[in-house]
C-alpha cells in the first residue's frame, strides 16, 4: 500500500465539518485518484463536546491547533479556523516550521501576512496553498496560477462576497432599503459575526489582494486596496441605475497600469446584460483577462460547506498527487512589491443629482461638467418632486480628479440640492 497523506484539521466549524464529510465519503475515490489514502489523523477545535454530526472519535484530538500542527502523524494542516493574528498565525507558522505543508481557507491570514508565510515555506520546502480563501467553490486560485500560467494578466475583475452580492439584488428585487435587506441577511446568518467584514468590503479586498498577487507577480498588498463598502447604496440608485441599464455590484478589479497596481474593492455600475450584471443572490464571479486567453469567466458558489471544502480538498489533491505550487504561482522572493496606483484610470460615471426648477439649471450643470473637461454620454430628467427633479447623466470616461471637481462646482451652480452621488461605471 502506498504511504497515505495524513492530514491534521484545525477547526471544525462549516468548512472544517465539510472536509471530514468529504474525506470519508469519498475515501475511495480520493485513494484512486491521488493514488494513495487520503486520511484525517488529528483535529482541532474550541469545544470537543460539540455535537458536529460527524463522527470524529477515530482521530486524535487537540486542544491546541499550535500542537496539532507539529503532530509526527500529520503532513498537512489544514487550516480553517480564521482569523489573521493568534491561533491561525501561530499554528500557520508552527506548522511550516515543523515542515508541514498548509492548505488554508484564511483569507484574512494570507492577505495580511501571506508574504513572509510564502517566504518561509518555501524556504522550508513546504507549500501553503489557498484555494478556498478566495470566492469558494471557485477553483480560481488554480485558473490563475495553472491553466492561465502562460497569459500576461491584463484584469482580475468580480464579485467575490456573496453576502453583498445577495443584499443588492434583494435590495433591487423587493424593493427594499440597504437597512431593512442588511437586517434580514443578518437574521439569517448570512452575515459574518461582525458584519462590516462583509458589507465594509474588507472580506471581498483580501480576495481581490491574494488574486492580484497571484494576477501580476506582486507581493499581497491588503493595505493597497482602495475600500468602499455597500452602506451607502441606496434602492433609488439600484432603480435608476437599472432604468439606464446598469446593475449596482460590490466589484472587485485589480490591474496593472502604467501608474502602478490598482486594486479597487467598490460599490460600480456594470452592464446589466453582462455576466456580472447578472449575477443574483449569494453566487460569486470571478473574470480573468488575459492576452493570450482573452477572457475567461468563473461563476460559482462562494461560501458554504460544501463550495469550501472542495476547494479545501482541491488542494490537498494537489498536494497527494506531489503537485507543489509556489504560494503564489512564483517562488515568493520572486514577487515584487508594486507601486501602488494612486488614481484609477479612467472611467464612465453615473451621476445622480436633484436638481432645482429653475430656469437654466441644467445648462448650469452641463457648464461645470465641461469646464472639468467631462463629456455627458445620456441624460434623463425625472418628474419634479415639489421643487426638485431628478436628473441621472451617465458620463463619458473621466478621471476621479475630474469628476470631484464637477462635484465640488456643483455646489456653487445654487441648483443642485444636496448630495449629488456618483458611482463608477466598469466597462466589461
Ligand atoms: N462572507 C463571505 C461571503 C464568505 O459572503 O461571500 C466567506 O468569505
Amino acid at each position: 500500500m502506498t504511504t497515505p497523506l495524513r492530514l491534521g484539521i484545525a477547526g471544525l466549524g462549516t468548512v472544517g465539518v465539510g472536509v471530514v464529510k468529504i474525506v470519508q465519503q469519498h475515501a475511495d475515490l480520493l485513494e484512486k485518484r491521488a493514488g494513495r489514502p487520503v486520511v484525517i489523523t488529528a483535529v482541532s477545535a474550541r469545544s470537543k463536546d460539540k455535537d458536529r454530526g460527524v463522527d470524529l472519535s477515530k482521530y486524535a484530538w487537540e486542544t491546541d491547533p499550535v500542537q496539532l500542527a507539529q503532530r509526527d502523524d500529520v503532513d498537512v494542516f489544514v487550516e480553517v479556523m480564521g482569523g489573521h493574528e493568534g491561533p491561525a498565525k501561530d499554528a500557520t507558522a508552527a506548522a511550516i516550521e515543523a515542515g508541514k505543508d498548509v492548505v488554508s481557507a484564511n483569507k484574512a491570514l494570507l492577505a495580511i501576512h501571506g508574504q513572509s508565510l510564502a517566504e518561509a515555506a518555501e524556504t522550508a520546502g513546504r507549500v501553503i496553498r489557498f484555494e478556498a480563501a478566495v470566492a469558494g467553490g471557485i477553483p480560481v486560485v488554480k485558473a490563475l496560477t495553472e491553466g492561465l500560467a502562460a497569459n500576461e494578466i491584463s484584469r482580475v475583475i468580480g464579485v467575490m462576497n456573496g453576502s453583498c452580492n445577495y443584499i443588492l439584488t434583494r435590495m433591487e428585487s423587493a424593493g427594499l432599503s440597504y437597512e431593512a435587506v442588511f437586517d434580514e441577511a443578518n437574521n439569517l446568518g448570512y452575515l459574518e459575526a461582525d458584519p462590516e467584514l462583509d458589507v465594509g468590503g474588507i472580506d471581498a479586498g483580501h480576495k481581490l489582494a491574494l488574486l492580484a498577487s497571484i494576477a501580476f507577480g506582486t507581493q499581497v498588498d491588503f493595505d493597497a486596496v482602495e475600500l468602499e463598502g455597500i452602506g451607502a447604496v441606496t434602492i433609488e440608485d439600484i432603480h435608476q441605475a437599472a432604468d439606464m441599464g446598469y446593475k449596482i455590484k460590490l466589484l472587485g478589479v485589480a490591474q496593472m497600469t502604467g501608474r502602478g497596481l490598482e486594486q479597487r474593492m467598490s460599490p460600480c455600475l456594470v452592464p446589466d446584460t453582462s455576466p456580472l450584471g447578472q449575477l443574483e443572490g449569494g453566487t460569486n464571479m470571478v473574470v480573468l483577462e488575459g492576452d493570450a486567453v482573452s477572457q475567461v469567466v468563473l461563476r460559482g458558489p462562494g461560501a458554504g460547506e460544501g463550495p469550501t471544502a472542495s476547494a479545501v480538498m482541491g488542494d490537498v489533491m494537489d498536494i497527494a498527487r506531489g503537485i507543489r505550487i509556489s504560494t503564489f504561482g512564483q517562488p515568493a522572493n520572486t514577487l515584487r512589491k508594486a507601486r501602488a496606483a494612486r488614481a484609477a484610470i479612467p472611467a464612465p460615471y453615473y451621476l445622480r443629482l436633484q436638481l432645482l426648477d429653475k430656469p437654466g439649471a441644467l445648462a448650469k450643470v452641463a457648464h461645470a461638467l465641461g469646464e472639468a473637461g467631462i463629456s455627458i454620454d445620456r441624460m434623463r430628467q425625472y418628474g419634479h418632486l415639489d421643487t426638485a427633479a431628478p436628473v441621472l447623466i451617465v458620463t463619458h470616461k473621466t478621471t476621479r480628479a475630474a469628476l470631484e471637481e464637477a462635484l465640488e462646482a456643483f455646489h456653487t451652480t445654487g441648483v443642485v440640492s444636496g448630495d449629488p452621488v456618483a458611482i463608477r461605471i466598469e466597462e466589461l
